[in-house]
C-alpha cells in the first residue's frame, strides 16, 4: 500500500460527523460541498474550522465569501451528503434551504447548524483551512450522520453505556427480554381492559388474513404450548371466531381458520396494537425506527435459519 493510501486509511479510523459547508459565491449564487474536516476550535470566542482541497472548483468562492454555514447532517441526509460530494450541476436543486447569516444557505432537517463569519484563511498544504466565528447556531434532536473508514455510520450507542455499565446493561438477550416485557406490559393492560386474554389475541393476530394454520404451527408462532392453543381454539370456536376445516391440500390435516366475526374482532385489536406501536416508536426518528425493526427482523431470520434443522418446542413465553 502506498504511503498516501495508508495515511488516508489511518485517518479514516478517526470517526467524524458529516457536514455540508455552504456560502455565497462572487455572484451571490449558493455553493456547498460535503466536508468532514469540520472541528471545534475555541469556546470563547466561539471558533470553528474546516479545510478545503485546493483543487476544489469552489475555492475562490469560499475564499471571497464573508460568511459560511456548517450544516451538520442527520442520519436521514445521506443522500444530501452524496449529492454535495459529487459533480452535480445544481447541488441545491430539490434541497430545502433558506439564507442564514450573511446569506450562507442553511439546509432543512440537519442535526445542527453553525452560521459563521469568516475569521481567517490559512495555508494547509494541499488544503486551505477556514477559521470561522460562530455568529449563531441551532441544534435539533436528530441522530447525526457519522463517517468512519470511508463509510457512513451511525452512533448506535454511547461508549459509557457499554464499557462502564454492568454486563447485563449491554447484554443483547437481556435488552431484548427487558424491552419486550416493558412494551408488552402496556399493551397487555390494554387487552385486559377489553377482556381479551393475551394468548387469544396472539392466536387471532396469527390467523388474521391467512388461509388457516394447523394447531402445531399456531403454537410455534404464538410461543405457546400446543395443549393451551387447543383449549383456546376450542373456546374461540364456541364464540364463533374460528372454525376447524380440512386442509384442501391434505384432507387428513385440520386447519384452524378465522371467521368473519373473528376478523371483525381482531381488526379493532390490530388498530390498537398499531397505535401502541406508534406511541412506542414516537421518541425515535423514522430512520431509527426502521433500523430497529430491520435489525430485529434480520436477527429473527438468521436465527430461524440456523435453528431450522433442530427439532424443538419453543418454550412458552409470557411477553409479546
Ligand atoms: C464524507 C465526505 C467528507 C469530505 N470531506 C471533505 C473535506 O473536509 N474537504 C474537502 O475539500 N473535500 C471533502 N470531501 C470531498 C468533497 O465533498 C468533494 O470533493 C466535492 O466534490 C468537492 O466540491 P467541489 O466540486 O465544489 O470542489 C468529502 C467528501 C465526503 C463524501
Amino acid at each position: 500500500m502506498s504511503n498516501a493510501n495508508s495515511f488516508r486509511m489511518a485517518l479514516g479510523r478517526f470517526v467524524t460527523g458529516v457536514t455540508v459547508i455552504t456560502a455565497l459565491d462572487e455572484n451571490g449564487e449558493p455553493v456547498g460541498l460535503t466536508a468532514n474536516s469540520f472541528n471545534s476550535v475555541s469556546l470563547d470566542p466561539p471558533l470553528v474550522l474546516w479545510s478545503l482541497a485546493r483543487r476544489s472548483k469552489n475555492l475562490s468562492a469560499y475564499e471571497s465569501a464573508s460568511h459560511f454555514a456548517v450544516n451538520v447532517l442527520s442520519v436521514d441526509q445521506k443522500a444530501i451528503s452524496d449529492r454535495f460530494a459529487r459533480p452535480v450541476e445544481d447541488r441545491f436543486s430539490g434541497v430545502e434551504w433558506e439564507p442564514g447569516t450573511g446569506g450562507a444557505p442553511v439546509l432543512k432537517g440537519c442535526a445542527a447548524v453553525f452560521e459563521c463569519s469568516k475569521e481567517q484563511c490559512y495555508e494547509g498544504g494541499d488544503h486551505v483551512i477556514f477559521l470561522g466565528r460562530v455568529e449563531s447556531f441551532d441544534e435539533e434532536n436528530r441522530v447525526p450522520l457519522a463517517y468512519h473508514a470511508g463509510r457512513y455510520a451511525t452512533t448506535a450507542h454511547y461508549a459509557g453505556e457499554f464499557t462502564n455499565g454492568p454486563f447485563q446493561d449491554d447484554y443483547l438477550l437481556y435488552l431484548l427480554a427487558r424491552a419486550s416485557s416493558l412494551a408488552s406490559a402496556e399493551f397487555h393492560a390494554e387487552l385486559a381492559s377489553l377482556g381479551v386474554p393475551v394468548p387469544m389475541w396472539r392466536i387471532l393476530a396469527i390467523l388474521s388474513g391467512s388461509e388457516g394454520h394447523p394447531v402445531g404451527e399456531i403454537a410455534a408462532r404464538a410461543l405457546l404450548k400446543q395443549p393451551n392453543v387447543t383449549k383456546i381454539v376450542n373456546r374461540l370456536e364456541e364464540l364463533g371466531h374460528v372454525r376447524r376445516t380440512a386442509d384442501p391440500d391434505d384432507r387428513r390435516k385440520v386447519l384452524v381458520r378465522i371467521t368473519p366475526a373473528g376478523e371483525d374482532l381482531v381488526a379493532s385489536l390490530i388498530v390498537r396494537a398499531q397505535a401502541h406501536e406508534a406511541s412506542l416508536l414516537g421518541t425515535h426518528t423514522p430512520a431509527e425506527a426502521e433500523i430497529l425493526k430491520r435489525g430485529l427482523k434480520q436477527l429473527i431470520r438468521r436465527l430461524a435459519e440456523r435453528q431450522s434443522g433442530l427439532l424443538f418446542e419453543a418454550p412458552e413465553m409470557e411477553a409479546v
